[in-house]
């Protein structure tokens, strides 16, 4: 997987289909190479490694003509010869700005040791996975950086991440990226990112890469709704199932930067990292700073070859647990259905529609604890409140046991309310704050500040305690607001730019102790929906609420875009009621099933007040999750037509065994008198038949991908899901 040509000093890193070449120049410059699809044999790199004299770039020292400028770096640093956006900046401590990384040595091992205190991609035995770490240094201010690469072999997967260490005087970082990779011919390619804000997460922008730099970031304090730690470079001509992919996301929660520089050589430099801007971190001597980790995704089969890959390492070496391999829940949440306003009767009425149609778990969503009867107060009063549940907690899971379904329960523990609740009255200082500035609201409360380690005690202590009090399976770790006025009271005043950065920490030590304490409950991360919907986050919680947007149109959107490197296992996704409460839009009980059917399937509605007529139809689409489910999770997604074009969404799923393919399609507008459609599946045998498994219909795979399914439709908001079996 990994080789060192000792004679070149070339590093060949290999996954199954995939190579990542660089190399040490003659003054140990790590120069890149070549990150693409997969070579044979380490060649004779020196041509194309771009060493050759161009005017005006600065000619590093001890070369004539060689310029780091037009060189392709693989972790470059600013103030000497190249010019050009760097992976690395710090500031020493004479005042002085300008590294000088040079190759030291390496060590190659198998596995992976992992990042302390950080989520990321790991191994398990018998993996083929082997690690490189690769030691810079400048010798002048004695800083040490590490650059570790490790290699997924059968996942086509490579991770990055970069470590400094300071045995010379106090230094502050200024940014260090996880990853850089300079990729030659950058204006062949697009960059393509995830946008959008509340309701409307993740949908994809693509734009071609121009001279300049092009990026997107989160100055918020989280990965956010704005933009998504994901970013791709797709060919101009790549579409769904050809052309050259390049992809980065990075493992990480909290404020990130991702794009790309390209030069007037056409050279792009692709970066991804925690957010340089408001960051500093200061490492004084013996102190070290580890950065989180990025992933890189190479695809040639377009954009659906590259998410194939990101849904398997995400499925299968991002989320961990129990929940990982096993079918989750199907449930109710009773949010939409009550909102702050429930009754322990209410409640009841709920858990006993959902067992009638063959749900396994209710969630009770906002509004249990403290002083909380709308969303002004009580946050961070985790204590149950026995006026509106007088049987407590344990009570009210004991009746919802009884019917036969399991409990879950919402806490939002990163937050504190300033009214109504007694742990702000006891620590007003536990939330973020300027002293002497007011600090703004945001949903009308503030944030914890995580980086303080009684907090983050408190917390782990609270939402313990509520989790052993009663019979809890599922928990909603819910965040509802950004960052503002961020500074900590126990750092110094040089330190209060890693408030952010030691937040996310103190939130990951939160996460791993609660998830390795409970281990038998289900956790869902949630943030205003999909605020928080990253790689990060899904290491310790196997799900995220998609969006608080449950419009099926709207989904379909939100889904599709998320599909693009998260896997439909890790989105939850419910049914709600209609006119949709977002956005007052009707749609067919059966299109909001089928559209949330593929995701981790729920309802967010009044079950009790449904008519027999929807209830005969919930009973239906529990029925076909439950048969369904593990195909939709862990088969193989093969998007067919993207909503975002107007008028139709279609996917089909590819079983794990290969045996089954369920084919999802949707009508979002159609026209009079409409024009003939065949869709076209994709990842089927080519030999096989396949049988419809609702009319016995027989189809070669053959007819399937290069014909195509007639696709007879006439209304808006038609829907339908297809299953079809490999005749034995
Ligand atoms: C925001 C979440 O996204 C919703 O699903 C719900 O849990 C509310 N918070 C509760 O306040």
């Amino acid at each position: 997987m990994i080789r060192f040509d000792e004679q070149r000093r070339i590093f060949q890193l290999d996954t199954q289909n995939t190579s990542y070449i660089f190399g040490v120049f003659r003054a140990d410059h790590l120069l890149h190479i070549y990150w693409g699809a997969k070579l044979s044999d380490i060649a004779d790199w020196d041509q194309y490694m771009h060493t050759q004299t161009r005017a005006i770039s600065p000619q590093d020292i001890g070369f004539n003509g060689f310029s780091t400028n037009v060189a392709k770096m693989e972790y470059p640093t600013h103030g000497s010869c190249d010019l050009r956006t760097p992976a690395f900046e710090c500031t020493f401590d004479d005042g002085s700005a300008v590294p000088q990384l040079r190759y030291k040595g390496h060590r190659i091992y198998d596995g992976k040791e992992g990042l302390h205190g950080l989520p990321f991609v790991y191994a398990e035995a018998g993996d083929r996975v082997q690690t490189l770490e690769v030691e810079l240094v400048d010798t002048v201010k004695e800083l040490h950086v590490f650059l570790s690469y490790t290699v997924f072999e059968d996942y086509d997967v490579i991770t990055r991440s970069t470590r400094v260490e300071n045995r010379g005087l106090k230094v502050k970082l200024n940014s260090v990226m996880s990853a850089g990779v300079d990729i030659p011919e950058g204006a062949d390619l697009d960059f393509m990112h995830l946008d959008g804000t509340w309701g409307r997460e993740r949908i994809p922008a693509r734009n071609p890469v121009f001279c300049g730099t092009q990026m997107i970031d989160m100055k918020n304090g989280a990965s956010g709704h704005y933009h998504n730690p994901f970013i791709c470079f797709p060919e101009h001509n790549a579409d769904e199932n050809h052309g050259r992919v390049y992809s980065m996301g990075l493992v990480f929660s909290g404020e990130f930067v991702g794009g790309a520089h390209m030069d007037c050589y056409d050279t792009m430099r692709a970066f991804i990292g925690v957010n340089k801007f408001g960051f500093g971190y200061t490492l004084e001597t013996g102190e070290s700073f580890q950065s989180p980790e990025a992933v890189l995704v190479y695809s040639d089969d377009g954009l659906g070859g590259m998410s194939r890959i990101w849904h398997k390492i995400v499925r299968e070496r991002i989320c961990r647990g129990k929940f990982r391999d096993i079918e989750r829940y199907a449930l109710i949440n009773n949010w939409e259905a009550t909102y702050f306003d429930f009754t322990l009767e209410k409640l009841i009425a709920i858990a006993d529609r959902a067992k009638e149609i063959g749900l396994d778990l209710l969630v009770l969503d906002d509004g249990w604890f403290g002083v909380r009867n709308s969303d002004s107060t009580g946050l961070g009063d985790w204590f149950v409140n026995t006026e509106k549940l007088p049987c407590g907690l344990d009570g009210l899971a004991n009746e919802i046991n009884k019917r036969g379904l399991k409990f879950g329960l919402w806490f939002e523990p990163e937050m504190m309310s300033p009214k109504g609740c007694q742990l702000y009255e006891k620590h007003p200082d536990w939330a973020l704050h300027i002293n002497g500035r007011q600090s703004s609201l945001g949903r009308n409360q503030l944030t914890l500040d995580l980086s303080r380690k009684d907090v983050c005690d408190y917390i782990i202590d609270s939402v313990s305690k509520i989790l052993s009090s009663a019979d809890i399976e599922y928990v909603k770790w819910d965040m509802n607001r950004y960052m503002t006025e961020v500074g900590s009271d126990l750092l110094p005043a040089e330190r209060q730019c890693e408030v952010k950065y030691r937040y996310m920490l103190g939130l990951y030590r939160v996460l791993e102790e609660l998830t390795s304490r409970f281990p038998n409950v289900l956790f869902e991360s949630c943030a205003s929906g999909g605020g928080r919907f990253d790689l990060g986050m899904l290491y310790y919680m196997p799900q995220t609420w998609t969006s608080d947007d449950t419009d099926a149109v709207e989904r379909l959107y939100i889904q599709h875009g998320t599909s693009m490197c998260y896997p439909y296992s890790s989105m939850g996704a419910h049914v709600s009621v209609c006119p949709n409460h977002q956005v007052g839009r009707t749609t067919p009980f059966r299109m909001r099933g089928n559209v949330a059917m593929p995701g981790q399937f729920g309802f967010e509605l009044d079950l009790a007040g449904m008519t027999d007529e929807d209830t005969k139809e919930a009973r239906r689409l529990v029925k076909q999750y439950k048969e369904l489910g593990h195909i939709f999770h862990k088969g193989d997604l093969y998007r067919l037509e993207n909503p975002c074009n107007g008028r139709f969404a279609a996917m089909n799923f590819v079983s794990e065994d290969k045996k089954t393919v369920v084919l999802c399609r949707y009508v979002i507008a159609t026209q009079p008198s409409n024009k003939y459609k065949y869709l076209k599946l994709r990842g089927l045998d080519p030999n096989a038949v396949y049988i419809d498994r609702e009319s016995g219909r027989e189809y070669s795979g053959a007819l399937l991908m290069n014909v195509g399914i007639p696709w007879v439709y006439k209304h808006d908001y038609e829907s339908e899901i297809t299953v079809f079996d490999i005749k034995k």
